[in-house]
């Protein structure tokens, strides 16, 4: 399915580390096979030891507890220990860095002045917005959605919620009224944290109007507290709804870290999957945050002193592990920006790194392959001379988006780590490390420590041993950064990742794995998509689509798209007698805006009077994919379905 899979000349192209990279690195290629061979040999030794890296109240004694067996599947980390991630990614740092900064905050507008923000600005902050939060009733094991522009307070809430104990699910401020509603009902939260608007790209999003939407569809309890991001006009709910910028200026800005035990829930984070709605992936507090703060030091050679910039949104799982987490448990310098790369030019990333001096560079291939068209002028009238990593998550990454990262971006100096994970995964699980591996464009290489990677026949589900190979990706044991369960509803976390195949941990994703022994990604094997580097399902666009009053039935399907990587491809069939018409195409495109939000809104939408269905009425996916990805030649056998001239007609009116 994917548009980026391996060819065998890219394949070939291999490029070692400069001699400079593994004498400084924190990990070089044999200290790589040592610690790798040792967290697989013997986890509990490994972990035992790496979970030290982590301030604990209360020492662990039991390391691993896990088990992927059918109707029995439990991951426990580190299961006695107790610690409190607040104080670990704040006060630790309090006594040697307080007045380094934690955070740069870049507005999305450049004539705005950035913000730099100390730890010890950071301590007060977050238990000022801890204090907020008691006063509005919140208490341990409590859940609170946030809502939030990517400003510094959205940090501020997450490491509020972490240090009272209660439990933070974050929205993405591109998420429809509906899909926040829906979230905020999901979790049952007792509070909403958002701001008045959020600006991005010179527009802005009126997120406490979207949110007054959301909470009329929500029980009367629930609290909305509101930051001033713009000052921008809002309607306002006495008793419901409460200001931020006036109650921190009496908020005390000390708030005692909760002792909480190392399996407590830290987050919930909503994730699309291949059938129905969003479910809520949950991360506990020591494993993901040991995780997320190793993946950060090593994958991206983080050292002290350096200014780390992840691109992504706190409303994406990157943004948590690779903003906020990870950065801010080691002690580092994060940056974070509100607006997007192509605002007010497309060199806005590149005045960024220029002017903040940046180090490491994280950012997914969609928004280097929309940059690479705009021209290498926008990058080279840039100093980049402070990059010394470059990084990519998301979606596979072409070769020409590579190479133009690696020369144009990076001058061919600064090492790029493909790093692929999920939102279940809490952090990296293959990657090259910068010191150790030569990398391969389009290759995401090698697992991280402790990280036991196999690839499975998808027909027999047996381990395949063989040197190259392609199959299914699965996970043979837990690592520490392991979704724990779904929220509510653990019978569908062992159905959805461990029913597939037994024993195994199946993330969706097909590899090949190389003579090497280096892992590519071929791309989701499932009906996830990937559009913009945002994980939809397929079936949350088609039951949106069949919301609508004109839509008698729906089927959605991901195409290769230049940029985006994926796009959304609708066949929809219409209620008897409904003209489909071009406004009809617009209608249902904004409908689907509302219902989910923006960023599910469809590429393409083709009139399908029928859709190919078997005799049993399963749609046949498969060929909905060929048709939309225009490539009638490998259709298969169609004689099974129950009526094949459907196909026909959907060739021959092929859209886009
Ligand atoms: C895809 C994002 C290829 C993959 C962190 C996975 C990738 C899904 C890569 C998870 C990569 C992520 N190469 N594919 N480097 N990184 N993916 O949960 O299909 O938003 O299953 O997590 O993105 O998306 P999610």
């Amino acid at each position: 399915m994917s548009t980026t899979a391996p060819s065998d000349k890219t394949a070939s192209d291999v490029y070692p580390p400069s001699a400079e990279m593994v004498a400084n690195a924190h990990i070089d290629a044999a200290t790589y096979d040592e610690m790798y061979a040792a967290s697989i040999s013997d986890p509990e030794a490994f972990w035992g030891e790496h979970g030290k890296r982590i301030d604990w109240i209360k020492p662990y004694s039991i390391v691993k507890n896990t088990s992927f067996e059918p109707g029995n599947v439990s991951i426990k980390w580190f299961e006695d220990g107790t610690m409190n991630v607040s104080a670990n990614c704040v006060d630790r740092h309090l006594a040697t860095r307080g007045d380094q900064t934690a955070i740069i905050f870049e507005p999305d507008d450049p004539n705005e002045a950035a913000k730099h923000i100390t730890y010890k600005e950071l301590h007060a902050a977050v238990c000022k917005m801890a204090n907020i939060l008691e006063d509005l009733g919140v208490r341990k094991g409590d859940r609170v959605v946030l809502y939030l522009p990517m400003i510094p307070e959205a940090a501020y809430a997450m490491l509020a919620c972490a240090r009272i104990g209660a439990i933070h699910s974050i929205v993405f401020a591109g998420f429809s009224p509906d899909a926040l509603g829906a979230r905020i009902n999901g979790s049952d939260a007792k509070v909403v944290i958002t701001a008045d608007y959020a600006p991005r790209g010179g527009r802005q999003t009126p997120l406490k109007s979207n949110a007054d939407a959301a909470l009329l569809h929500c029980k009367d309890s629930v609290k909305c507290l509101v930051v001033k991001r713009t000052g921008g006009q809002t309607t306002w709910v006495e008793g419901r709804d409460f200001d931020y910028n006036e109650l921190s200026l009496e908020a005390d800005d000390y708030s005692k870290p909760v002792e909480m035990n190392a399996e407590d829930p830290l987050f919930v984070l909503y994730t699309s999957g291949s059938t129905g709605q969003p479910k809520g992936v949950v991360h506990c507090s020591a494993g993901y945050l040991v995780f997320a703060s190793m993946t950060h030091e090593y994958v991206f050679d983080y050292k002290d002193g350096d200014i780390f910039w992840c691109t992504a949104d706190v409303g994406w799982v990157t943004g948590h592990s690779y903003i906020v987490y990870g950065p801010l448990a080691n002690g580092a310098t994060t940056v974070m920006f509100e607006g997007v790369p192509t605002y007010p030019d497309a060199s806005r990333f590149w005045q960024v790194c220029e002017k903040h001096k940046v180090n490491q560079f994280y950012t997914a291939p969609t928004a280097l392959r929309a940059l690479m068209g705009q021209g290498n002028q926008f990058v080279e009238k840039c100093d980049l001379s402070s990059l010394r990593i470059l990084g990519t998550v998301g979606e596979p990454i072409n070769p020409e988006a590579w190479n133009w990262y690696n020369d144009v971006v990076g001058k061919g100096r600064c090492p790029i780590v493909d790093t692929w994970w999920q939102t279940e995964t809490g952090g990296h699980l293959l990657t090259p490390l910068p010191g150790a591996h030569a990398l391969k464009p389009g290759s995401a290489m090698k697992p991280f420590f402790g990280v036991q990677t196999v690839v499975l026949d998808p027909h027999t589900g047996e381990e395949i041993h063989d040197y190259p190979c392609e199959g299914v990706l699965c996970l043979k044991d837990s690592w520490p950064g392991q979704m724990r369960t779904v929220w509510g509803d653990h019978e569908r976390f062992e159905k959805t990742y461990f029913g597939d195949y037994k024993g195994y941990y199946f993330a969706g994703d097909g590899c090949k794995r190389d003579a090497d022994g280096d892992y590519w990604i071929t791309g989701r094997v499932d009906d996830v998509i990937n559009v913009s580097g945002h994980r939809m399902g397929t079936a949350e666009v088609e039951s949106a689509l069949v919301a609508h009053a004109k839509v008698a039935e729906a089927a959605v399907v991901g195409y290769p798209h230049d940029i985006k990587g994926q796009g959304i491809y609708c066949y929809v069939t219409l209620m008897n007698g409904v003209e489909p018409t071009d406004d009809l195409v617009k209608e249902l495109r904004t409908w689907v805006r509302t219902e989910i939000g923006p960023i599910a809104s469809p590429d393409v939408i083709q009139w399908a009077p029928g859709l190919p269905k078997t005799r049993s009425g399963k749609i046949m996916r498969r060929i909905l994919r060929k048709i939309a990805e225009n490539d009638y030649g490998s259709l298969g056998d169609t004689s099974t379905l129950a009526d094949p001239s459907v196909v026909d007609d959907l060739i021959a009116n092929r859209a886009g």
